[in-house]
């Protein structure tokens, strides 16, 4: 199967997932594409020999479906069976999520339903949670909403600051989304909880 992974920086979920996807893995990277030329990770990819791709979406302001053709140009060329958005900062117009109904997923750095958006992490030390998170799902049109695919929990500890907190969730994202990519492209769609 072949994966397009969508990102807008440093692409460290995208860089695990790439290192999951070895010989005996029913899937492979053929793009990473980003929002933003400049994505640290866009490097990482070429140098792993993975095609890159990147579309500014500046320059199209408030036109979403504008920036979203644009960036269509390069994933549908590509050919994806699968889609995974890894730290990919831009919200996707429904028209585009319908055309990767089912086949598109994300990583989201909190236990959803709790927490969707943004400061995730500042939502649940400000709530007082006993713990935190994150959550792959199945990308639909409303905003990190779509069926839960895994779901990874840490405690959240005493003095936790919001930067300290995303550091310990994000060695779980590592974890969580290669385990999560594996399986759905075996065509599992059980949830995974660890
Ligand atoms: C991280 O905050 C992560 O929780 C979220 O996107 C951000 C960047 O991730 N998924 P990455 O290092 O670009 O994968």
């Amino acid at each position: 199967l072949r994966v397009a992974i969508l990102i807008s920086g440093g692409g460290s979920n995208m860089i695990k997932l790439l290192e999951s996807m070895r010989d005996d893995h029913p899937a492979r990277a053929v793009l990473v594409a980003s929002n933003d030329a400049n994505a640290a990770g866009l490097q990482k990819a070429a140098r792993l020999g993975v095609a890159t791709a990147a579309i500014d979406h500046r320059p199209y302001g408030k036109d979403r479906a504008a920036f979203e053709a644009e960036l269509l140009k390069p994933i549908l060329a590509a050919q994806p069976d699968i889609v995974c958005l890894a730290g990919f900062m831009r919200v996707l117009t429904p028209d585009f999520v319908g055309r990767f109904a089912g086949r598109m997923l994300n990583i989201h750095p909190s236990l959803l339903p709790k927490y969707p958006g943004l400061h995730t992490h500042a939502r649940a030390l400000e709530a007082g949670d006993a713990e935190a998170g994150c959550t792959v799902h199945e990308v639909t049109p409303v905003l990190d909403d779509g069926p839960i695919l895994g779901q990874a929990r840490v405690a959240i500890a005493p003095g936790d600051t919001p930067e300290t907190l995303a550091a310990r969730v994000l060695v779980q994202e590592h974890r969580l989304y290669p385990a999560v990519l594996r399986r759905f492209a075996q065509g599992d769609r059980t949830p995974l909880f660890t």
